[in-house]
């Protein structure tokens, strides 16, 4: 019961970029938060089966990208919604590599950090990195996106290692799923038939043709 109540809570939406084996990686996260000015820290929650946590506990240093209301969903989808264990998730989205090897996402974000990790606290699912930001942009450009606005105006979901993932119980009347990232259409006021052809998923830029309809 208590996942409904938890829905109230206030995030940001945000890229972590990782130096990577072979490559760079990044995923989504919504979980980044100032823990102390001094020291400074902050701290982000990954999910143990994400790769990204994986490449946090070997290389020890991660990018934080903060993203604006301008970042694309399409940029979102890309990293929010598959793995960087199968796909090299950074082919699409625009990005620079550090010195460190770690990438910062460069899809109109609003500034980003570079952190070492100081401590790491396991839970059941995630692990929570604590980290000291060490570098980062000099200004803050445009407004930060958040979470809210990610669900309510992109009207974008979380997928299933999001820590703000539950499972929708109300099923809307008629319902149109993206078939690469998820996202449902179901808005009352526009049926999907009657959007345009040229009309492509908010999140992942995919076209009308790859929705299927649900129930
Ligand atoms: C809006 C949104 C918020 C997310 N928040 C988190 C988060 O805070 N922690 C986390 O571990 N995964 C989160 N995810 C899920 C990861 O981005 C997703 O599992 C990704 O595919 C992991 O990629 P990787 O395997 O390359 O690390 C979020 C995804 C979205 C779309």
């Amino acid at each position: 019961m208590y996942d409904r109540i938890l829905t109230s809570l206030s995030y940001g939406m945000f890229a972590v970029g990782v130096r990577g084996d072979d490559r760079p990686n990044a995923c989504i996260v919504n979980t980044v938060m100032q823990i102390s000015s001094l020291p400074m820290t902050i701290a982000v929650s990954v999910n143990h089966s994400n790769y990204t946590n994986e490449l946090i506990k070997k290389y020890g240093e991660f990018t934080v990208s903060v993203l604006s209301e301008n970042t694309s969903g399409s940029a979102i989808g890309a990293l929010g919604y598959t793995s960087g264990r199968t796909n090299d998730k950074l082919s699409n989205v625009r990005y620079t590599l550090l010195r460190e090897g770690a990438p910062v996402i460069r899809e109109e974000i609003c500034c980003w950090f570079f952190c070492k990790v100081v401590n790491t606290v396991e839970t059941v699912t995630h692990t929570i990195f604590i980290a000291e930001p060490i570098a980062g942009s000099e200004k803050i450009k445009g407004k930060p996106m958040t979470y809210d606005y990610y669900r309510n105006v992109i009207k974008g979901k979380s997928p299933k290692y999001a820590p703000t993932y539950y499972e929708e119980k109300e099923e809307a009347a008629e319902k149109y799923v993206c078939n690469i990232c998820k996202y449902e259409y179901s808005d009352t006021l526009i049926p999907f038939d009657e959007l345009p052809n040229d009309w492509i998923c908010p999140i992942c830029g995919a076209p009308k043709s790859v929705f299927t309809k649900q129930g």
